[in-house]
């Protein structure tokens, strides 16, 4: 298994399969996609040769993300290309839900086990005012038809938003009272583009374990391999509550991922430096070697911990860049 200098292990994959995305959500792309929607994104033969040396090396959990992948119009081939890789046990993928109703039963044919959504709000004008796209109704009826899919997982993200969706935690819990969905709430974090922003509407993370607390949810233990997320359950909701709290003290000693981009830069944190490229290594199945030592050298550069609380955001304009 791949390990860096600190005993951290890495068997999950976060691949960027696009950087285009869709939508404008206010914290991350608040004029819409900017850059070249026509950039030579990784093949699907590129995919295969990536998958395999990680695979190789231990990684058995690959997460496609963008951007927005579904904009990709030979994701089936792709979700498909990742999950018949020997030693891939799931794939995963995180989407902004514009897709799933017409498409999430193609991706669970192609081998797609897990799904996460990005629900920033229950409340369809604060949905369209986050994203820039009156999509909530459409969006929760793709989620109903993923629940009859029998995905492994289904979890819905959201971005905690002071004064956006701070005071809507009670509409999420009841919305989870009877769906065993997981619902993940994202701290915001500062990218290189969102500084304003960041000051205006950061939540730290405490504040939403407080709330649960105060209405009876338990958190669980931590497990040794279950990555930076609290996890927290109440006996009356089929729903459990993730909190991903990238301020919080140690956040980073339970890193257990590496990213790709979608051109092919290995990247060794969301808010490291400029990552290295291993497109040039992805042309031919006889370059694997190559391959392989490349991401294990790479991976002893891995830092202990990104610097965010200096404000020091990395080589990250906005996470579309790398896939959150
Ligand atoms: N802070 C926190 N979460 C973010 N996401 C995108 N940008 C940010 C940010 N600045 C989230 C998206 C999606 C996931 C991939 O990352 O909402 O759920
Ligand atoms: Fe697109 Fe995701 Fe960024 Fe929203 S957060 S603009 S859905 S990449």
């Amino acid at each position: 298994m791949l390990q860096d200098r600190y005993g951290r292990q890495f068997p999950y994959l976060r691949l960027s399969i696009t950087d285009v995305c869709n939508f404008r959500c206010n914290y991350c792309l608040p004029n819409g996609y900017e850059g070249d929607a026509h950039a030579a994104f990784l093949r699907a033969d590129e995919i295969r040769r990536l998958v395999t040396a990680f695979a190789e090396l231990g990684m058995w959990k690959i997460r496609l993300t963008g951007g927005e992948p579904s904009v990709r119009k030979d994701l089936p081939e792709l979700i498909r290309t990742v999950a018949n890789v020997p030693g891939i046990r799931r794939v995963a993928m995180t989407t902004n839900g514009y897709k799933l109703k017409q498409q999430v039963s193609s991706w669970r044919a192609a081998g797609l086990d897990s799904l996460n959504i990005s629900v920033d709000s229950l409340d369809p004008r604060a949905f369209a005012a986050i994203t820039g796209h009156d999509k909530l109704q459409e969006i929760l009826a793709g989620i109903e038809q993923a629940l009859t899919l029998d995905f492994s997982a289904i979890k819905l993200n959201a971005v905690l938003l002071r004064g956006i969706n701070d005071q809507q935690l009670d509409r999420f819990l009841d919305w989870l009272r009877t769906r065993p969905v997981s619902m993940r709430f994202i701290e915001l974090m500062q990218t290189g583009d969102n500084a304003q922003f960041f000051d205006r509407h950061h939540v730290p993370g405490s504040e939403l374990v407080l709330a649960l607390h105060q209405r009876g949810w338990q958190e669980l233990p931590r497990t040794r391999d279950g990555g930076p997320a609290r996890e927290f359950v109440h006996p009356d909701y089929q729903g459990q509550i993730g909190l991903i709290a990238p301020y919080s003290k140690d956040f980073c000693d339970s890193c257990n991922r590496l990213r790709v981009t979608a051109l092919g830069d290995l990247r060794l944190c969301l808010f490291g430096d400029a990552g290295t490229s291993l497109r040039d290594l992805l042309q031919h199945d006889e370059q694997r070697l190559q391959l392989k030592t490349r991401i294990e050298s790479q991976l002893q550069l891995k830092k202990i911990s990104h610097f965010l609380h200096d404000g020091n955001t990395g080589a990250t304009p906005h996470l579309a860049s790398c896939g959150g």
